[in-house]
C-alpha cells in the first residue's frame, strides 16, 4: 500500500490482516529516500519501536481511507472519497432513486419533504463549527478519546468532533511536536490546530471559504490564485482589516507589487511545518512571523525564508527601518 503524492510517500506491507508502515519514506521534492522516524507522536509509548508492531489500522487508515472500519480492517473506499465529507450515502442514493420513481409516476414531493428525505450531509449547509469539524477530523492533530487510535474513530460529518477527539494542547512559550513555541505549525496536517489562532477563524471564515475540496485549477485547491484569494475580502472598502487597493499593496508589503515579496501568503502563511523537509507546510495562524520571533522561538520567519543569503539580524534591521511590527 502507498500513501502520498505531493510532499512524500510512505509504504505499508501486509502482515496477516493489517498493514504495517516501512521505516523509510520517499522525499518527493528532493527525490531521495530518507528514514521515517516518528519520535514524539503521542502513540509512541503504546506502539513500541518495532515497525512490525505499529498497525496502520490504528495509526493511519482512518484519515487515509474513507469509512474505515477497525473491526473489519477495511474502508468503504481508498483515499478521501465523497463519504469522508458527506457521511454515509447509501440512504441518500435510495431516497434519490425513490424520488426519481415518484417523479416518473407523476408524484412530485414538496421541497420540505425533499430536504427531509435527502439523507446526506452537505458541509456547506452545516453551522461554522460543524463544517470545520468535517475537515478537522483529519486536519486537526490530536488523539482519540480511547487513547488507542490516531484518528477520530466513530466521527461522522454532522457530528461534534470533540466527542471523539482531543486536540493537541498549546501553551504559549512551550514548543511541542505540533507547535513552535509561538503557536505556528511545526509539522504537516495541523492546519486546524493553527487556524484556530487566527482572527479569521474567530470571525467564522471556514476552511471551505478558501478551499474547494472538489478541486480547482489552483495549487492546494484554493478558490482563487495568489493574492486574489485574500483580496476578495481584504481589498478596498472591505471591513476585514487591510483595505489597500491592488496598486497600494506596496505600502503594506514594502516590496514592488509585482515582486514575490508582495505575496500575502509568503508573509502570513509562512512555511514553518516539517513535512518531507523542514519548513515545508504553510502555517495557518495567518500571523506575520517577524525575524525577531526566530530569535525568540526558533520558528522560521517570513523574511529569511526568501532572503536566505541574509542574516536574521539583517532582516530585523530592515523590519525596523520599515516600521513594521517586530
Ligand atoms: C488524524 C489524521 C491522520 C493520521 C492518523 C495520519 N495522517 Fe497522514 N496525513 C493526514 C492529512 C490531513 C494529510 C495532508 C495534509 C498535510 O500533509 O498537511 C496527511 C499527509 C500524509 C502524507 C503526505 C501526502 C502527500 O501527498 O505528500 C503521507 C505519506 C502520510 N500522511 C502518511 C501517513 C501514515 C503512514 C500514517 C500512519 C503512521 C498517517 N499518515 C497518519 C492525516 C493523517
Ligand atoms: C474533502 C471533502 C469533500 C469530499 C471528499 C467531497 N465533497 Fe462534496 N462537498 C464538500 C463541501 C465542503 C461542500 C459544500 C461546498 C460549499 O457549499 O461551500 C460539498 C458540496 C457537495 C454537493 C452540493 C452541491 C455543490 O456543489 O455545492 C454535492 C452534490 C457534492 N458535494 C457531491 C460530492 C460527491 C459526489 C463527492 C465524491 C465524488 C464529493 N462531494 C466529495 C466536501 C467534500
Ligand atoms: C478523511 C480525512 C480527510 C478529510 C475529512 C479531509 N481531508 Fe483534506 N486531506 C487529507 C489527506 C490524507 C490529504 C493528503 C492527500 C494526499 O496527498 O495523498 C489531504 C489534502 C488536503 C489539501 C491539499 C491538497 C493538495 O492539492 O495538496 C487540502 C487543501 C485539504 N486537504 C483541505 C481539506 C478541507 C478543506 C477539508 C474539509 C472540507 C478536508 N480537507 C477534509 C485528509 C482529509
Ligand atoms: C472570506 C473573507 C476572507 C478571506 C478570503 C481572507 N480573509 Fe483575512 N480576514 C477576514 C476577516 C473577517 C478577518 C478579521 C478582521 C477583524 O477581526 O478585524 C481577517 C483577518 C486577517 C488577518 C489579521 C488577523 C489575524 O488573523 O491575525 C490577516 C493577517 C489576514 N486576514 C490575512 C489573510 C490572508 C493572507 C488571506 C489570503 C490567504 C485572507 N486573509 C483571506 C476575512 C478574510
Ligand atoms: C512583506 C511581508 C508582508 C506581506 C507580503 C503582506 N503582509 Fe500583511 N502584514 C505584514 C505585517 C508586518 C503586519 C503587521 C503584523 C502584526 O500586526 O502582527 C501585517 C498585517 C496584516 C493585517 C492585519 C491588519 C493590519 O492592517 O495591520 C492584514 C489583514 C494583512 N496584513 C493582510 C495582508 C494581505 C491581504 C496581504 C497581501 C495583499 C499581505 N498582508 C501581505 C506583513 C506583510
Ligand atoms: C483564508 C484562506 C484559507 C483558510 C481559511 C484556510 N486555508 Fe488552507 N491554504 C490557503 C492557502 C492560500 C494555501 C496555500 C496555497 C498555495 O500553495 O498556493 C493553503 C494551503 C493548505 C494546504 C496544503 C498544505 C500546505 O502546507 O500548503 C492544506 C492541507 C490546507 N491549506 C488545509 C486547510 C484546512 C484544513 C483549513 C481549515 C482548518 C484551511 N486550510 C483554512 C488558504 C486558506
Ligand atoms: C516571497 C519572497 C520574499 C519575502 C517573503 C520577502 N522578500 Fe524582501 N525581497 C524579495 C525580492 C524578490 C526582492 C527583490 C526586489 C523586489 O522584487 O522587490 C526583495 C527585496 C528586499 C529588500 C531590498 C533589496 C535588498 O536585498 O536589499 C529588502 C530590504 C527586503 N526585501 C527585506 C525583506 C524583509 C524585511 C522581509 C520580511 C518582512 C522580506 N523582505 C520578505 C523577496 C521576498
Amino acid at each position: 500500500m502507498l500513501i502520498g503524492s505531493r510532499f512524500k510517500q510512505r509504504y505499508a506491507k501486509k502482515i496477516s490482516d493489517d498493514y504495517f508502515i516501512h521505516p523509510a519514506e520517499w522525499n518527493i521534492a528532493k527525490k531521495k529516500w530518507q528514514p521515517y522516524v516518528p519520535k514524539k507522536d503521542w502513540w509512541v509509548p503504546q506502539y513500541p519501536a518495532d515497525w512490525d508492531k505499529k498497525p496502520a489500522s490504528r495509526l493511519c487508515e482512518g484519515c487515509h481511507q474513507t469509512g474505515y472500519d477497525l473491526e473489519a480492517k477495511k474502508g468503504v473506499e481508498p483515499n478521501i472519497a465523497c463519504e469522508a465529507c458527506h457521511g454515509p450515502g447509501k440512504e441518500h442514493v435510495e431516497a434519490m432513486n425513490k424520488l426519481e420513481e415518484d417523479k416518473k409516476a407523476g408524484k412530485l414531493p414538496k421541497v420540505s419533504q425533499y430536504v427531509r428525505d435527502n439523507k446526506i450531509i452537505n458541509p456547506g449547509l452545516l453551522d461554522v463549527d460543524m463544517a470545520n469539524d468535517v475537515c478537522f477530523q483529519c486536519h486537526l492533530s490530536g488523539k482519540s478519546i480511547d487513547n488507542k487510535t490516531a484518528w477520530a474513530i466513530g466521527f461522522k460529518p454532522g457530528d461534534v468532533l470533540s466527542k471523539y477527539w482531543v486536540e493537541d494542547a498549546f501553551e504559549h512559550g512551550k514548543g511541542t511536536y505540533t507547535f513552535w513555541s509561538n503557536g505556528s505549525a511545526n509539522k504537516n496536517r495541523v492546519q486546524g490546530n493553527t487556524y484556530k489562532f487566527s482572527e479569521m477563524y474567530k470571525q467564522g471564515v471556514k476552511c471551505i471559504t478558501c478551499h474547494n475540496p472538489h478541486g480547482t485549477d489552483y495549487k492546494s485547491l484554493v478558490y482563487k490564485p495568489g493574492n486574489n484569494l485574500c483580496l476578495t475580502c481584504h481589498g478596498p472598502d472591505s471591513p476585514a482589516g487591510l483595505t489597500y487597493s491592488y496598486q497600494e499593496i506596496e505600502e503594506h508589503t514594502r516590496h514592488k507589487r509585482t515582486s514575490t515579496g508582495s505575496d500575502c501568503m509568503e508573509c502570513h502563511m509562512v512555511k514553518t511545518g516539517k513535512h518531507a523537509n523542514d519548513a515545508e507546510s504553510r502555517d495557518h495562524t495567518f500571523k506575520f512571523i517577524s525575524p525577531a520571533m526566530t530569535k525568540e522561538h526558533g520558528v522560521p520567519n517570513a523574511c529569511n525564508n526568501c532572503h536566505t543569503d541574509k542574516s536574521v539580524d539583517w532582516a530585523i534591521e530592515a523590519v525596523k527601518t520599515w516600521g513594521m511590527k517586530q
